[in-house]
């Protein structure tokens, strides 16, 4: 049930985690002079700031936070809205929610992100932000948002949690919005079990994000700040074992991806050309994660008969991603959302009801996501191959998956 990078954890993870262990030290901050101090979480920040060109990075405990820091750094809160999809996972919303803001559900596109027509229409006067979510590995259409952000004066932000090491035109994804933010939970690209980061531009945003990631010290809180503290924060700290497993993963990142590119592009092949075969919009083909391959059905029924066959299940009803099964926000008016929210005067006119995106439900009741790095029920992708699968694997799964879509036309 596990992310790619899960299937190459190996020595590396355990020399990193082994060093740290050893030396004792295990919080992330730490004298130079200090030879126990082995400054993994720093070394993390370093190296994805580098590879990603990202003026700042900061490790934290998991993207979840990684939300609410991007969102406090860019200042979001009481009376803004943030336009989101309606296919996410439930933290892009409910951290817009903890920020004190208000989530404006917009339609999903074929490329099962953000559609930006139906963006474009959401724009209220107390829009203050998109939140542009890179589902399933595929980069959104960055060149249309960030043309639409900028126009109407808005900040674009990056919810890459499902695509690290992804890229869109070259630049990867996270860091062509004003902020992005990345999950090392155990159905990403890399793992730790958890862990998040963040990056951004700006100088005063990162000052910010930090502070909030750690009770309102400077970067880097370097000895006693009493005096300096300008902002109340959180521990959203991530440890030096976090840090030294995810180094060691980043290390695979480049091997992982090609992996997973070389076996989706096997897989698809099998598939091209077969009658009722579809596949979602991929919006930079060279630079998704290739961590799954949607197919896009020609009906519900078609859909919901092939899937039942395979042990699996249409999008719709994977669970956890998809704005029509999350009984937690559903019905609710946002100032009923609960405190600390409700002590915050909100528009009553965002709500938020099973069937209010209906272009979404069309999309993700015809789609299948066949696991091709990440095989997670909760995503549908119960059915596929893993980056250890071997050719034989590969085109028997891609026969069986062609073969039952031609008996269920
Ligand atoms: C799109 C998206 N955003 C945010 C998150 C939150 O990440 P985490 O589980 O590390 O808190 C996830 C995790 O599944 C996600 O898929």
């Amino acid at each position: 049930m596990p992310g790619p990078g899960f299937y190459l954890i190996g020595e590396e993870e355990e020399r990193e985690v082994l060093e740290v262990v050893r030396s004792g030290h295990l919080f992330r901050y730490g004298s130079e002079s200090d030879p126990n101090f082995k400054h993994k979480v720093i070394d993390l920040e370093s190296a994805i700031r580098n590879k990603f060109n990202s003026p700042f990075g900061l490790a934290v405990s998991s993207g979840t936070a990684a939300l609410s820091v991007a969102f406090a750094a860019a200042k979001i809160g009481p009376g803004d809205e943030v336009i989101c999809p309606g296919y996410t996972f439930i933290a892009s919303m409910s951290s817009i929610i903890f920020a004190g803001a208000v989530p404006v559900l917009a339609e999903v596109d074929e490329s099962l992100t953000l559609d930006p027509v139906d963006v474009e229409r959401k724009i209220t006067p107390r829009t203050k932000a998109i939140l542009a979510v890179h589902m399933l590995g595929n980069p959104c259409d960055l060149e249309r948002l960030k043309e639409i952000a900028d126009r109407r004066g808005l900040l674009l932000i990056e919810d890459a949690a499902q695509a690290f090491g992804g890229k869109y035109k070259g630049a990867y994804l996270g860091t062509i919005g004003d902020l992005g933010i990345y999950s090392f939970n155990i159905y990403k690209t890399i793992n730790a079990g958890d862990g998040g980061f963040v990056v951004m531009k700006d100088q005063e945003m990162f000052t910010t994000a930090f502070g909030y990631h750690d009770q309102g010290h400077l970067p880097q809180r370097m000895g006693v700040e009493i005096g300096n503290r300008t902002i109340i924060g959180h521990n959203f700290r991530m440890n030096e074992l976090t840090g030294a497993f995810v180094l060691a993963q980043f290390r695979k990142l480049d091997r992982l991806i090609a992996q997973l590119h070389r076996i989706k592009t096997a897989f698809k092949g099998h598939l091209c050309n077969k009658p009722g075969i579809g596949f979602r919009t991929i919006n930079d083909v060279e630079g998704e994660c290739a961590t799954l391959l949607t197919v896009l059905l020609p009906t519900k029924a078609v859909a919901d008969k092939v899937a039942a066959q395979l042990g699996t299940k249409t999008i719709s009803h994977s669970g956890w991603h998809v704005y029509n099964n999350m009984e937690q926000i559903l019905g609710k008016k946002q100032a009923t959302l609960g405190p600390p929210f409700n002590s915050v005067e909100f528009p009553t006119t965002v709500e938020y009801r099973k069937g209010m995106l209906p272009r979404t439900d069309d999309i993700l009741s015809r789609a299948i996501n066949i696991s091709i790095g990440v095989v997670d029920a909760g995503l549908g992708s119960a059915f596929g191959v893993n980056p250890l699968s071997s050719n034989e694997e590969i085109l028997s799964k891609a026969e069986q998956f062609a073969a039952t879509v031609a008996r269920s036309l």
